[in-house]
């Protein structure tokens, strides 16, 4: 049986899936640009937004179990990408600075012989409160107070030393 093109029901059937379409296609496309808009959005906001705070445990590096943690010996930790030096120096005496040499940005060392820190590079060398003892540093090492919380020594790296 052949279907009438005048048919009114035949008619209105069409217009309906012609409606229906346009309906998909039209929420297909507002979803497409709400998509497009949010993935450009997103990343600026996220962007321009202040770095939150994560409570008080963001402020701290832990460095080790104080069992594990000789006296006289260092640890490298690090903070935002940035190496930190620990230090030892005794039972319950602990120093903590930056460990980018203030001359040219070289890592420094610990020299548990001489008890003093020294940068590689061009023989700086730094003494147990982080001033500049010889070599071409110009400035101190920036210092970082030292905890012993929970069994634990920890770094303050936020909220200033
Ligand atoms: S970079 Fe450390 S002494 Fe030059």
């Amino acid at each position: 049986m052949e279907v009438q093109k005048n048919d009114p029901a035949h008619q209105e059937k069409a217009k309906s899936n012609e409606i229906s379409r346009r309906h998909f296609l039209d929420t297909m496309l507002k979803t497409g640009m709400f998509a497009w808009v949010a993935g450009m959005v997103a990343p600026a906001i996220s962007y321009l937004w202040p770095v939150r705070k994560q409570g008080p445990g963001s402020d701290y590096v832990t460095v080790s179990k104080v069992d594990e943690f000789q006296v006289g010996t260092h640890k490298m930790v690090q903070s935002g990408g940035k190496p930190i030096i620990v230090i030892r120096l005794a039972e319950d005496k602990y120093r903590s600075f930056t460990a980018i040499c203030t001359h040219l940005g070289c890592i420094v060392n610990w020299d548990r012989e001489k008890n003093r820190i020294f940068c590689p590079c061009h023989a700086g060398f730094f003494d147990t409160e982080g001033k500049v003892i010889s070599g071409p540093p110009p400035q101190p090492l920036h210092e970082y107070k030292v905890f012993v919380i929970d069994g634990e020594v920890r770094v303050k790296t936020g909220g200033g030393v």
